[in-house]
């Protein structure tokens, strides 16, 4: 097959790959990675459409607490209101334009950088100075575009689409295998924010991966292997796909705290692994929670909002809670570094314009949910 020269040409072998049987399945069409024309297409067919997750409820735990970032070019942020709910905003101000916060924060009202015209936590405008002499002007008649804003077990997601629908109403079997977690109570530990060199969609895919772990993760989550045998794929929907992988308790296994009643048998040793498309990734376990959010900058570039949360039980716990934690944030910091190698390197690699799709693993079948996800955003 010789490798497509333009978009066209690269959603056909998306749309044909995506056709075929998983035992047949193949990797995304390399060209899919850096063309200009295709990102094109995915930031207003995906990004400007989907749900795309913001942060944690626990990341923004006081009124007044807000998380801004760009989606695609589209700043936004979620603020906590004084009721305890969550609102998303434009992150524009309506007067000229200019962004009124950064990164994330604590704010009594929103004052903007520019000419101080200052926002309730509502949205409302309540203060303009030097406008009482412009005719008609009047702050009721202002305020913040607000935005589509739901949650999910603790997560808060925005749509940029008002017609995007809710959230919810896809999650049942996913809540039916993971709700018993009770994870939306799980604490934020650790939160980062990177920009690494490659498209969005090999972190994705590099996530939902299991059949890099032998190699790339050798001397860390690889160390003790296993995950080969010991993982079970589930289907991919429009929404999700996921798999989880059994541990059996012994030393070095996953484990939920001893305190934990809720979890029974096996679910005490299971880690899930889950994409919520398009850029949601998330490890769930018995005794933590990691998860990213990645967005694409441009079509070679990505910023990742990664952060790390612990059950209360083991933050209790004045016997290991502490060394828990710490060991758990030195792993995932080496298992991100590890990562972000693999990654750039493929990237990089895809950039090659002779390269191919290639023949995936069974333990690949997520990678080809994934795909399958991109063929009926692209290909329609
Ligand atoms: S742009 Fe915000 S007050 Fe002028
Ligand atoms: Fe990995």
């Amino acid at each position: 097959m010789a490798a497509p020269r333009n978009a066209p040409q690269i959603v056909e072998i998306l749309r044909r790959n995506a056709a075929r049987e998983f035992a047949a399945a193949r990797s995304l069409p390399p060209a899919i990675y850096h063309d200009a024309d295709i990102f094109a297409m995915e930031v207003e067919r995906i990004f400007y459409r989907d749900w795309i997750c913001i942060g944690r409820l626990g990341e923004i735990p006081d009124a007044g607490d807000y998380v801004a970032v760009d989606i695609v070019g589209r700043p936004v942020f979620v603020v906590r209101q004084k009721d305890m709910s969550v609102k998303a905003f434009s992150n524009v101000c309506p007067h000229r334009g200019s962004r009124l916060v950064d990164d994330c924060g604590r704010a009594r009202r929103f004052v903007c950088p520019y000419h101080s015209w200052t926002y309730d936590l509502d949205g409302r405008l309540t203060g303009a100075p030097f406008m009482h002499d412009t005719p008609g002007f009047s702050v009721d008649n202002v305020r913040l575009r607000e935005l589509r804003c739901t949650q999910w077990q603790g997560f808060v997601y925005v749509s940029l689409d008002p017609d995007a629908e809710p959230f919810a109403s896809h999650m049942a079997e996913l809540d039916a295998q993971v709700g018993k977690y009770e994870f939306s109570d799980y604490v934020p530990v650790h939160t980062e924010t990177e920009i690494w060199n490659a498209n969005w969609k090999c972190l994705v895919e590099n996530y939902m991966d299991v059949y890099h772990l032998h190699r790339v993760h050798a001397d860390s989550f690889g160390k003790y292997g296993g995950f080969e045998q010991s993982t079970c794929f589930f289907p991919g929907n429009d929404y999700f796909c996921y798999h989880y992988v059994q541990e059996d308790g012994s030393e070095h296994s996953v484990a939920a705290h001893p305190d934990n009643e809720r979890l029974q048998g096996e679910d005490r040793h299971r880690t899930w692994l889950i994409n919520l498309f398009p850029s949601h990734t998330v490890q769930l376990q018995p005794d933590l929670l990691w998860y990213l959010s990645i967005l694409p900058l441009s079509a070679g570039s990505l910023r990742v909002r990664w952060s790390v949360s612990v059950p209360q039980d083991f933050l209790d716990d004045p016997d290991g809670g502490e060394q828990h934690v710490r060991e758990n944030l030195e792993l995932l910091m080496q298992v991100n570094r590890e990562d972000r190698l693999a990654v750039e390197r493929v990237h990089g690699g895809t950039a090659e314009p002779s390269a191919t799709p290639g023949p995936l693993s069974s333990l690949e079948r997520n990678v080809w949910d994934f795909g399958r996800y991109l063929a009926r955003r692209l290909c329609s």
